[in-house]
């Protein structure tokens, strides 16, 4: 028997749960070491540059193909054609693999958590060894990870409004306060401004195309483009809200907070003399040197901030997991507490794997890296910039240029005057531009065994597609 269809239960439900979806480990962990690697300011205005003009317009379109067909990314593209099937489950996969370490990541944010009351701060200096030996010990993370993963499967076991909307309402507002209550906490350092001016003055002698490549590569992990997320979240959408507002505001508040990240770290960085260009230890390592310096109340801030990571990991996983669920609810008739604990457990199994990868074992890699790394790169080089390049092309070159505008403009009974020039962005500026960026990209990728695997992937499914 068909059920009927699940859906939001209020717009700022919606809103809450589309934002927790885009915020997350993206903004507060990867955005600032990312800015810190690839010359501060610049890199801010190029990846800017990259939110308004490729990011929003993909959101649009995303949230228009879902609540379009009210089907999740597999059946979304399916209602146009069985050939299109592969571009939805290369969507899937990613949501999959990304859950094969992003789990691991919001297992560390609760770890740090309880050991920022308890002595992490003691000694500055030997931060980085606490944090080496934490993720490099073979039972503590993956403890940690599984205690994560846990709460992600109660919250999308619960189902749309009463799991995924209702953690988003409940935890995106606070996390603003608590991001909002360590930035100011920053500003008051003497010595801030120097921070400021590195992440607001450009410096353009620093911008090579490789910078361009990881702004893009950034803009669409960060918004939760690319795999089919936001089709999924606009299929519980109804057919009164409008689109292009709701996706303005999405991709406003996560940038917002990337910005606020920032804007928490730097100051107080520069102030302090740390280094900005640390890559992915900033988060765990670096700034907890920031609360260290801050005396009695460090600790305290310092709690407060990996509350906020681990909010933002949160809403954004349980999203990752949704896009998995929706698909085998939506194509395979499997009920949802079934889905989400079965994927749950292939999850952990793979989570445990990237975990181990990064302590006890090192040694074992598969096409040249161990299984964290190689999720992240699968994920991050080679699948959603794909999967967004394949989107834009299925709606700008596939889809009816009426049903989108139909969409878009909800029967015609909404004015959106910049129609024309949405949908000539979607059909002829984002294929050619994402394809361009993604080859580059893929190109670069060191591990050309890694790389023929990736395209391999979406060869077979490809010529499977019918299946799917
Ligand atoms: N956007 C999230 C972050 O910034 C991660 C994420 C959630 C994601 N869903 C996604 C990334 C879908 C790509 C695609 O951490």
């Amino acid at each position: 028997m068909e059920q009927k269809r699940e859906s939001w239960g209020s717009r700022f439900g919606f809103l809450m749960a589309a934002a927790g979806s885009a915020v997350g480990l993206g903004n507060i962990w990867r955005f600032p070491y990312m800015t810190g690697m690839n010359g501060g300011g610049a890199f801010i205005v190029i990846y800017l540059g990259c939110v308004i003009l490729v990011g929003l317009s993909i959101m649009i379109a995303e949230f228009a193909v879902g609540r379009r067909t009210q089907l999740a990314a597999v059946g979304a593209y399916k209602t146009y054609s069985n050939k299109w099937s592969f571009a939805g489950v290369l969507g899937v996969l990613s949501g999959f693999f990304i859950m094969g370490f992003y789990p691991v990541v919001g297992g560390w944010s609760m770890y740090y958590i309880i050991k920022s009351l308890t002595g992490l701060l003691a000694v500055p200096e030997a931060i980085g060894d606490v944090f080496g030996a934490f993720i490099g010990n073979p039972v503590q993370p993956v403890i940690w990870m599984l205690v994560y993963l846990a709460v992600n499967l109660f919250i999308v076991a619960r189902g749309v409004q009463a799991g995924i909307e209702l953690a988003g309402k409940i935890l995106m507002p606070i996390l603003y306060v608590l991001l909002i209550i360590v930035t100011l906490k920053g500003f008051t350092i003497p010595g801030a401004s120097e921070g400021l001016r590195y992440l607001f003055v450009p410096n353009w002698s620093e911008v090579t195309g490789g910078t361009f490549l990881a702004a893009l590569g950034q803009a669409f992990f960060s918004l939760s483009l690319g795999m089919g997320c936001m089709i999924t979240y606009g299929s519980y959408l109804n057919k009164e809200e409008k689109l292009p507002n709701n996706a303005l505001i999405v991709v406003s508040l996560d940038t917002s907070v990337a910005l606020l990240a920032g804007l928490a770290m730097f100051p107080a960085l520069f102030a302090f003399g740390l280094e900005p260009t640390q890559g992915p230890g900033l988060v765990f390592v670096v700034v907890p040197q920031i609360f260290a310096s801050m005396g009695g109340i460090g600790p305290l801030f310092s709690a407060i901030f990996f509350v906020a990571l681990f909010i933002a990991a949160l809403t954004s996983s349980v999203s990752l997991l949704e896009v998995c669920v929706a698909y085998l609810m939506d194509e395979k008739k499997v009920d949802r507490r079934k889905a989400t604990y079965g994927t749950g457990v292939v999850m952990a199994i793979l989570c445990t794997l990237s975990s181990l990868s990064l302590g006890a074992m090192s040694g074992v890699t598969f096409l040249g890296v161990g299984a964290f790394d190689f999720f992240d790169i699968l994920t991050d080089k080679i699948f959603l910039a794909i999967g967004g390049a394949l989107l834009a092309i299925f709606a700008g070159w596939f889809l009816k240029k009426e049903d989108l505008k139909d969409e878009l403009t909800n029967g015609g009974t909404l004015q959106f005057g910049l129609f024309e020039v949405w949908y000539n962005v979607v059909k002829y500026v984002i294929p050619v531009l994402v394809g361009i960026v993604a080859a580059v990209g893929i190109a670069s990728i060191e591990q050309t065994g890694l790389m023929l695997f990736g395209l391999g992937i979406i060869v077979v499914l490809a010529i499977f597609s019918k299946k799917l």
